[in-house]
């Protein structure tokens, strides 16, 4: 039972080929590849694409955005979440992350920043379930899956606040 334990653990950080995810997850990924060549990145010139997918199956796409004040950036998934809140999204299932740099291919697994985890988990919280968030390589050699609550345990929430936020899960548009 020990051994059953410890394998269901590293489950939680699934490694997939491309051809081994389902066509929904194929899909956002290449939509979150896509949009990644947008990035404003002049001073990391590293690129980010995310892909948001509503629970209404509509894809909400964003890539980073830097600032000469480099501390103001903003990552492509909270991009992906201000664009879909303005678009009249609030409840999303799963979230696609890709990257590159300018001059060389990243092989592992690009994943999300704390920050954005922060973000993501909000976004879980209204949607009122865990988000699968899919992590990719450039080449999508290396997929790692997981969801948003196992890459941020404990997180701090409207909860911790005493907040409903399911109030919000409509959007107003
Ligand atoms: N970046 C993202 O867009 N998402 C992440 O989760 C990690 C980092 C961006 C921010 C910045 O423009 C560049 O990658 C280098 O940190």
């Amino acid at each position: 039972i020990k051994k059953e334990k410890q394998q269901r653990k590293v489950r939680l950080l699934h490694k997939f080929f491309y051809t081994e995810l389902r066509k929904e997850q194929q899909e956002l990924l290449e939509a979150a590849s896509k949009v990644m060549g947008t990035a404003y990145n002049p001073y990391s010139r590293f690129y980010v694409g995310a892909a948001l997918r509503t629970e209404s199956g509509i894809i909400v796409v964003a890539s980073n955005v830097e600032n000469a004040a480099y501390g103001s950036t903003i990552c492509a998934e909270r991009n992906a979440l201000g664009r879909g809140n303005a678009e009249g999204h609030r409840t999303y299932t799963a979230v696609a992350i890709v990257g590159r740099g300018e001059t060389f291919d990243v092989t592992t697994a690009v994943s999300p920043c704390g920050s954005c985890r922060q973000m993501l988990n909000e976004a879980a919280d209204v949607s009122g379930h865990d988000l699968e968030v899919i992590m990719s390589s450039t080449k999508m050699e290396n997929i790692v899956v997981s969801t948003i609550r196992n890459l941020l345990p404990l997180g701090f929430g409207p909860l911790t606040l005493g907040m409903d936020v399911s109030r919000y899960r409509e959007s107003r548009k």
